[in-house]
């Protein structure tokens, strides 16, 4: 489409690559669809997303689910561990992450302390998710927050419980640790299991246990089982955003995961190749600034060249020397040359008078 002078450009999120758009069926993915995946012996594709491009992109990747992960402390706040996000921080995410994913199943995980207190607090902040678009919600814990579970699936909100490795109550674990290494860890993680199942929850999240053990878990439970780094016999493999784009700011590298893309270094390198462009002159250009017609601009630079009062300046209260009117005129020979160069083709002398 033309654009005229006065169109500040827009785009759509949609792609530009026909086959791109031909991996985003236009279903949505319900707690139906996850259970037909299972069915039919495929594996759910599951991702973290905080934000909105990122659940734009990976619903254009044809991703089932989406995880609005409280390890968004450390990927996006920087903190060093999952505890120190809030609930109306979470909720800034959730939002964010639903308005960008129509296709993908969006669960929204309840952060430290927002569901271990009480029932109501955890029924009011699952809810507060819900409202926010997400079609279900995480909590950690098996036995001692089956009781949350039960109130949350009685208010009409799907829970997905996660066992094994618990990163809200790193200190009582010890530290990032593998879960369920033998038989008897193996059989308390069931248990755990269980109690989910009983008191409602549609699935349980494994993380960070052997393969063997979470297909054990997996066996016994009439749940839909997904794994981060709990091994291929599940029911879906969920993955960090940042592990696997490569723009984890931070030290915790977990065995399992699977680098795709090095984003880090691409930003790192777009901002360098941008940096260097503004301090040599070579952005902006003539095509990044905006036209005018040529009569105007003639007015306009004799009026810079004149350092003639414009309305703003003249009168009493505002004189052309307060403080934060305008700079004073730039001498007419380098706007003059600036001019005779075309739109800041060399903006370096330009950029210098103006100031
Ligand atoms: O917050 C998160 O991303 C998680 C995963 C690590 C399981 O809970």
């Amino acid at each position: 489409m033309p654009q005229s002078a006065n169109t500040i450009t827009t785009v759509s999120h949609q792609p530009s690559d026909s086959s791109a758009q031909e991996a985003r069926p236009a279903r949505k993915v319900t707690v139906a669809t996850l259970a037909a995946l299972r069915a039919r012996g495929e594996r759910a594709v599951f991702v973290t997303a905080y934000d909105y491009p990122t659940a734009v992109f990976a619903d254009r990747a044809g991703v089932d689910m989406l995880l609005v992960g409280d390890s968004a402390a450390m990927t996006m706040l920087g903190h060093p561990n999952t505890v120190a996000v809030t609930m109306d921080e979470m909720l800034v995410f959730a939002r964010a992450v639903c308005r960008g994913a129509r296709r993908p199943f969006v669960v929204g995980d309840l952060p430290f302390l927002s569901y271990q207190c009480s029932d109501r607090e955890a029924v009011r902040n699952a809810g507060a998710f819900i409202a926010a678009g997400c079609d279900a919600v995480k909590c950690e814990g098996g036995e001692r927050v089956a009781r949350r579970v039960r109130a949350m699936t009685d208010a009409g909100i799907l829970a997905m419980g996660h066992l094994g490795l618990t990163p809200q109550n790193m200190a009582q674990l010890g530290g990032w640790k593998v879960q369920g290494k033998t038989l008897a860890a193996a059989e308390l993680v069931l248990r755990d299991a269980v109690a989910l199942q009983r008191a409602g929850a549609f699935s349980i999240l494994l993380e960070a246990m052997p393969a063997e053990a979470a297909a054990f878990v997996r066996e016994r439970v009439d749940l839909l089982v997904y794994g981060i780094g709990a091994g291929p016999h599940v029911d879906g493999q969920l993955v960090i955003a940042h592990d696997v784009l490569g723009n984890f700011v931070g030290d915790v590298r977990p065995r399992f995961v699977s680098r795709y893309a090095d984003v880090d270094d691409v930003v790192t390198n777009a901002f360098l190749s941008y940096a260097a462009d503004v301090r040599s002159g070579r952005f902006p250009t003539p095509e990044h600034c905006y036209p005018i017609e040529p009569a105007h601009e003639a007015e306009i630079r004799a009026a810079r060249v004149a350092g003639a009062p414009s309305a703003c300046s003249s009168g009493s209260a505002g004189s052309a020397a307060s403080p934060g009117s305008f700079a004073p005129p730039a001498p007419a020979d380098a706007i003059a040359s600036a001019g005779a160069a075309g739109h800041g083709a060399s903006p370096a002398p330009t950029v210098g008078a103006l100031q």
